[in-house]
């Protein structure tokens, strides 16, 4: 794994740390671990990085998965460079191969409102893949407006904007080692 980069200045930052980078990574581990032994009689499974707050998460999480995939991207954009969810999801960019018969695993960096899952899920159940699970690094129930099945979970957290290992804010901090969130949010 990483080693968190020295240039980082926490001091100078806007940030409290929530989950350590040494936390995420023993987390990414056991996901890895259990969507393994779920998947050992499966073939052709595809998983699906929801661009761009999935990227960091995804590209560790897949080292961790003892199975051949495939990796596919899909952009979704709900919003814009706000912090609040309008509920308006559109699909910016799409996978590159049918997922007809295909184990499709979505990778996602938080759930939040659940408008973005809920709409890509049902999009993609169109598609008439094998089967559907969703992976979720964070969730914030507090802010849930759609239930939400999340089949792997990372960490549950609280009703806080947070940044860093994938997630953004006005598209910034996603290479930052941990996850923090804003002060005062
Ligand atoms: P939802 O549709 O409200 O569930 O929002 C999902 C998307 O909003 C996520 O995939 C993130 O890209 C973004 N998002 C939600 N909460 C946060 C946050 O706390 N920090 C950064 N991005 C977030
Ligand atoms: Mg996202």
């Amino acid at each position: 794994m990483a080693t968190p980069p020295k240039a980082w200045n926490r001091d100078k930052e806007p940030f409290a740390e929530l989950i350590s980078a040494e936390a995420i990574a023993a987390r990414v581990a056991e996901l890895g671990a259990k969507i393994t032994a779920d998947y050992q009689d499966k073939e052709d499974i595809v998983v699906i990085g929801v661009l761009k707050g999935s990227v960091i998460f995804l590209a560790d999480l897949a080292r961790h998965i003892g199975l051949p995939i495939r990796m596919e991207f899909i952009g979704i954009s709900s919003y814009g460079d706000a912090t609040v969810s309008s509920g308006v999801v559109q699909i910016t960019q799409d996978v590159s191969r049918p997922l007809e018969g295909k184990h499709v695993i979505v990778v996602e960096d938080i759930v939040d409102t659940g408008h973005t899952v809920h709409y890509l899920l049902e999009n993609l159940a169109t598609r008439r893949p094998a089967s559907i699970k969703l992976v979720a690094l964070l969730h914030k129930p507090e802010r849930a407006e759609r239930e939400v099945h999340i089949d792997f979970l990372g960490f549950t957290i609280p009703n806080k904007f947070v940044v860093g290992y994938g997630l953004d804010v006005a598209q910034q901090y996603r290479n930052l080692p941990f996850i923090g969130f804003v002060q005062g949010s």
